[in-house]
């Protein structure tokens, strides 16, 4: 869509999202974009470069956005948010990649402020009646002194309405806009996720995953149920039976005769 289309009341620019955030907040930026191909890829870079811990980047589009497991992410213009947060986070390597999870239970937390129920599916996608409305890729760079940095980078559909999805996605994707019938203030949510994810993020280095869970337990949208995992090894049906304190799914597969701790996977399919 030409930059001019674009609804300026739901610009994403440097002084809406300043507007939009609480005041003494400890957000670095924002970077904000009118188009790039990945904020994650311009996140990294700008760490690389020294970037400050808190740095966000915001992009109106994306050309080439990235999603997990090597996908693509869907970025149009004009419709949804696409951000990239860096971290430079006091944990060691191992505990890093909670940070996606603790990333999942800010985001459910800033969709249920603004009004839309939401449940996670482990490891990184947000679920909103039953479709995804969301995905989290995390980024890690790490060396023997241990993490360097950590981008967290959220997929997440606002505006968009049924007939923008492409066909293979129509009837597993939605949005906020579907669920609530109502359009959304892309800088709302933004400044939302923000606030969530800071509150998140103090009591992840206060007192690890475990002292979130509840946030994530209350909210499981694969426990109890059938899942396909892959991970390394293999893949196999099981049930899944919530996260343990360390944030790995408790799964006990099919024919087991004990419940496993999965620490890295990706849920190919489940019983609806
Ligand atoms: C997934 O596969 O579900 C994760 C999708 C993550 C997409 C977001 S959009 C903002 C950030 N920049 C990227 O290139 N990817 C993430």
């Amino acid at each position: 869509m030409p930059r001019h289309e674009i609804d300026m009341g739901d610009r994403i620019g440097e002084r809406e999202v300043r507007e939009a955030l609480r005041p003494g907040f400890p957000w670095i930026g924002p970077v904000c974009l009118d188009v790039t191909d990945s904020t994650n890829r311009v996140a990294m870079e700008m760490a690389e470069n020294h970037a400050p811990h808190g740095t966000v980047v915001v992009a109106d589009a994306q050309t080439a956005g990235r999603g997990r497991m090597g996908r693509r992410w869907m970025s149009p213009a004009g419709k949804n948010l696409y951000v990239s947060l860096l971290l430079r986070p006091p944990v060691p390597t191992a505990d890093a990649p909670r940070l996606a999870l603790v990333a999942g239970v800010a985001l459910a937390d800033a969709v249920e402020t603004v009004g839309v129920p939401a449940s996670l599916k482990w490891p990184n996608d947000l679920y909103c009646g039953g479709r995804k409305a969301a995905g989290i890729l995390a980024e890690m760079a790490s060396g023997p002194d241990g993490v360097r940095h950590v981008v967290i980078g959220v997929g997440l559909n606002v505006n968009m309405e049924e007939a923008d999805f492409p066909p293979d996605l129509r009837g597993v994707a939605t949005s906020l806009r579907i669920r609530a019938g109502r359009a959304f203030r892309r800088v709302d949510v933004l400044a939302r996720l923000l606030d969530a994810f800071g509150t998140r993020y103090a009591e992840f280095l206060g007192g690890g995953f475990g002292s979130l869970r509840d946030g994530w337990d209350r909210r499981d949208f694969l426990r109890g149920r059938r899942v396909l995992l892959r991970r390394q090894g293999g893949e196999g049906w099981g049930t899944a039976d919530g996260l343990d304190t360390g944030g790995a799914l408790r799964f006990l597969p099919d024919g087991g005769p004990a419940i496993e701790s999965v620490h890295s996977g990706e849920i190919l399919d489940f019983m609806r």
